[in-house]
C-alpha cells in the first residue's frame, strides 16, 4: 500500500496532487487547440439526437452531483440548451417527467451507484437518450449508457472524490463547449478563446498545488477546533462552494454548509459571529463586485474569512483574514482551479483532527445499495 500511495500519506493527498496530470489525460486526444476542434466520440456519434434535444437531465449523487451542477452552468452558458439536474434518489422515486426528446446524462465516478443505475433505467424505460460520465471503464452505469465520455482520472481510493471531480468538471466543458461550437452558439474566436484557455487548466492546477499548498496546511492549523464551516461562491463557483463543504463534512467531521453567497441573507447571516469560518470563492470574474459586499457583511458581524482570490487581489483580500491566491482563469473553468485549495483546506484540517481521510467513518466510496 505505502508503494501504491507514491510516498504520499494518504491516497487522497496523492490524489489530489495528480490532478495535473488526470485533467490532461482527460483532455488528451480530444482537446485539439492546433487544428480548433474537440473530438469527442460519444457526441459526433449522436449529435443529431443531441441537438434534437428539447431539454437534457443531469442525474448523479454526491460529489457527481456537484459536477453536475457546473455542468448546468456550463452547457446552458455556451450550448443553451435547457439542463436540470436532479439527484439519482429524487428523481427515481418522483415519477419525473421523461420523453423522447431527453437527454439524460449520468455523472458517476464509480459507475456503479445504485440510485443512478436506477434513474437511468427508468429514464430509458421511458425512450430518453442516456449519456453516461464515468470514470470506471466498462462499469455497469457506462454499460447501459447510449453513449458516453469516460473521464481519464485513473483509480481513485480515497472515499472524497477529489481527481474524479474536476475530471468530470474538465468533461463536461469539453461537451459544452463542442456543442455550442456546433449549433452556432459559440462564435469561431469565443470558442478558440475558450479552448486555450481549458488547455491551461493542468497548468495552472500544477501552478495551485505548488503555491497554495504549504500556506493552505498552515490555515488548516487555526481551524481544526472549529465545529461549523460556511462555504459560499456564486455562479460557476456556487456548486464549487458545495463541493468545498463536502469535503470538509466527509473527511473532518465538521458540520459545513455550502451557499450561493446571495443567499447568504436569508438564513446563514443569522449564525455568522466570531467564530464562524467562512470560506469565500472570489475570483475576478464573476460577480466579484456583489462577492465584496458579501464580505463586509460577514467582516461587519465578525466572521472569519478565508478567501480564495486571484493574484494580486486589493478589495476582498484586505478584508479577508486568510487570503489564498489563484491564477486567473476564464469563470467557467475557475471552479476547477478554486476547488484545488479547499480540497487541501479539507484534507489538512482532517489530518490534524487525526481522522481517517481515506476511510471516513460511515461512507463507501461507491454506494451500491439504496
Ligand atoms: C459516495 C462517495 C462519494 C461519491 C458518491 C457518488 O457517496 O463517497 O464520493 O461522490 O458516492 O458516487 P459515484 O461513483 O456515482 O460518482
Amino acid at each position: 500500500e505505502q508503494i501504491e500511495k507514491g510516498g504520499y500519506e494518504h491516497f487522497m493527498l496523492k490524489e489530489i496532487f495528480e490532478q495535473p496530470k488526470s485533467i490532461q489525460d482527460t483532455l488528451r486526444g480530444r482537446l485539439l487547440v492546433n487544428e480548433g476542434i474537440i473530438k469527442m466520440a460519444g457526441i459526433w456519434d449522436h449529435l443529431d439526437r443531441i441537438n434534437k434535444a428539447e431539454r437534457i437531465i443531469i442525474i448523479a449523487c454526491g460529489t457527481s452531483w456537484h459536477a453536475g451542477l457546473i455542468g448546468e452552468y456550463l452547457i446552458e452558458e455556451f450550448a443553451r440548451i435547457p439542463v436540470e439536474v436532479e439527484y439519482a434518489s429524487e428523481f427515481r422515486y418522483r415519477n419525473p417527467i421523461i420523453t423522447e426528446k431527453d437527454i439524460v446524462v449520468a455523472i458517476s465516478q464509480s459507475g456503479e451507484t445504485a440510485d443512478s443505475m436506477a434513474a437511468i433505467k427508468l429514464a430509458k424505460e421511458k425512450g430518453a437518450f442516456i449519456y453516461g460520465i464515468c470514470n470506471v471503464v466498462d462499469s455497469s452505469i457506462a454499460r447501459f449508457s447510449d453513449a458516453g465520455s469516460y473521464t481519464h482520472a485513473g483509480p481513485e481510493i480515497g472515499v472524497a472524490s477529489t481527481k474524479a471531480f474536476t475530471a468530470q468538471l474538465t468533461i463536461l466543458s469539453l461537451i459544452a463547449l463542442k456543442l455550442g461550437k456546433h449549433n452556432g452558439n459559440l462564435s469561431n474566436a469565443e470558442f478558440m478563446r475558450l479552448i486555450t484557455e481549458l488547455d491551461n487548466i493542468p497548468k495552472k492546477v500544477e501552478e495551485v498545488l505548488k503555491s497554495t499548498h504549504d500556506y493552505v496546511k498552515e490555515i488548516a492549523h487555526d481551524f481544526v477546533n472549529s465545529t461549523n464551516f460556511l462555504y459560499l461562491g456564486r455562479g460557476f463557483n456556487f456548486p464549487a462552494a458545495l463541493e468545498g463543504a463536502l469535503k470538509l463534512k466527509e473527511i473532518s467531521y465538521i458540520h459545513a454548509e455550502g451557499y450561493p453567497a446571495a443567499e447568504m441573507k436569508h438564513g446563514p447571516i443569522a449564525l455568522i459571529d466570531e467564530n464562524m469560518p467562512i470560506v469565500i470563492i472570489a475570483p475576478k470574474k464573476g460577480h466579484y463586485d456583489k462577492i465584496v459586499s458579501n464580505v463586509q457583511e460577514i467582516k461587519a458581524r465578525k466572521g472569519k474569512v478565508i478567501a480564495v482570490v486571484n493574484y494580486g487581489d486589493e478589495q476582498v483580500a484586505s478584508m479577508a483574514d486568510y487570503v489564498i491566491e489563484i491564477p486567473e482563469t476564464s469563470e467557467c473553468f475557475s471552479p476547477i482551479v478554486a476547488s484545488i485549495p479547499l480540497q487541501l483546506l479539507a484534507y489538512y484540517i482532517a489530518v490534524y483532527r487525526g481522522a481517517n481521510v481515506d476511510q471516513p467513518r460511515n461512507l463507501a466510496k461507491s454506494v451500491t445499495v439504496e
